[in-house]
């Protein structure tokens, strides 16, 4: 099949490309590079740098292509706060250019990435997509809006949707910022140092109790398994081997 990956660059987008490619699809991938790093991806995905807001460049990126996994977007929640206009310019507006472009050349199937923060606070947990919306950063009502966006325009022009809210994901490639690091990739960081593991204040999510010794042992694990494993030979799950990378990098101990 033939793809196109916004945002192929990313974190996400790049693991996503990397893998389809690997499966013997044609990959084209967009990504404005504001974030991503084009050296993530395989030679065989075919890169173009630019904005998802350009629809003339979508159109001649959209032609023959069977499905498109729209991952391009301002993703930090903290940032969203400050610049709202920016937030909703890309992540709305992008998804709104990119639904016209694929009416526009007549591309039929579009899987949308969004994210489980328009659930926003909840009482109950764990949460299920039953509940709710309660979006509470610019960010997440952006990507509430694109979805509505993106299941409204494909039920006027009759393109396939598929919507996935995802929740905190983490692994290989995945950056890590000195502040607001992503949730679980920051617990595994303080775990590696022997730091504590902290939720911000007010944060509803559950954690289990052994949490940070699951996490301490999983880096030790996956150190274990660098050392042992045969050259070339991946480890058993990624978690351990972003983790063990991550102890690796400090020596295997805590700093
Ligand atoms: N990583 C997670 O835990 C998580 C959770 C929920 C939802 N998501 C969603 O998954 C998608 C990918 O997230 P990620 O973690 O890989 O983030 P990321 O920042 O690594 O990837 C986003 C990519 O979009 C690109 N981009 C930004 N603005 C663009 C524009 N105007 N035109 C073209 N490209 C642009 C960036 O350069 C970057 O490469 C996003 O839509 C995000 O909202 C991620």
């Amino acid at each position: 099949m033939n793809f196109l990956i916004t945002g192929a660059a990313g974190f996400l987008g790049s693991a996503l490309a990397n893998q389809l490619s690997r499966e013997g699809h044609q990959v084209r991938g967009l990504d404005d590079l504001s974030t991503g790093e084009p050296q993530a991806l395989f030679e065989d995905v075919h890169f173009t740098r630019g904005d998802v807001n350009d629809r003339p460049k979508l159109w001649t990126l959209l032609q023959d292509v069977d499905c498109v996994y729209h991952l391009a977007a301002r993703v930090f929640v903290a940032e969203s706060m400050l610049y709202p206009k920016e937030y909703n310019a890309v992540n709305v507006g992008g998804t709104v250019s990119l639904m016209e472009a694929m009416r526009d050349v007549g591309v039929g199937r579009v899987v949308f990435i969004s994210s489980g923060a328009v659930y926003g606070d909840q009482q109950a947990q764990p949460v299920n997509e039953k509940m709710p919306t309660r979006p509470h950063s610019p960010y997440a009502v952006s990507k509430l809006a694109a979805e509505y966006y993106v299941n409204t325009i494909g039920a006027l022009w009759g393109i396939d949707t598929a919507i996935l809210r995802v929740f905190n994901a983490f692994g290989p490639g995945q950056h890590l910022p000195p502040a607001h690091a992503p949730l679980i990739p920051n617990f595994i960081r303080q775990a590696v140092r022997g730091g504590t593991l902290r939720r911000h204040p007010g944060d509803p999510w559950r954690w289990p109790p052994d949490a940070g010794l699951y996490l301490r042992h999983r880096c030790s694990a996956g150190d274990d398994r660098r050392r042992n494993r045969p050259q070339g030979q991946p480890a058993g799950d990624q978690c351990g081997q972003w983790a063990g990378d991550q102890c690796a990098r400090r020596g295997g101990k805590g700093a």
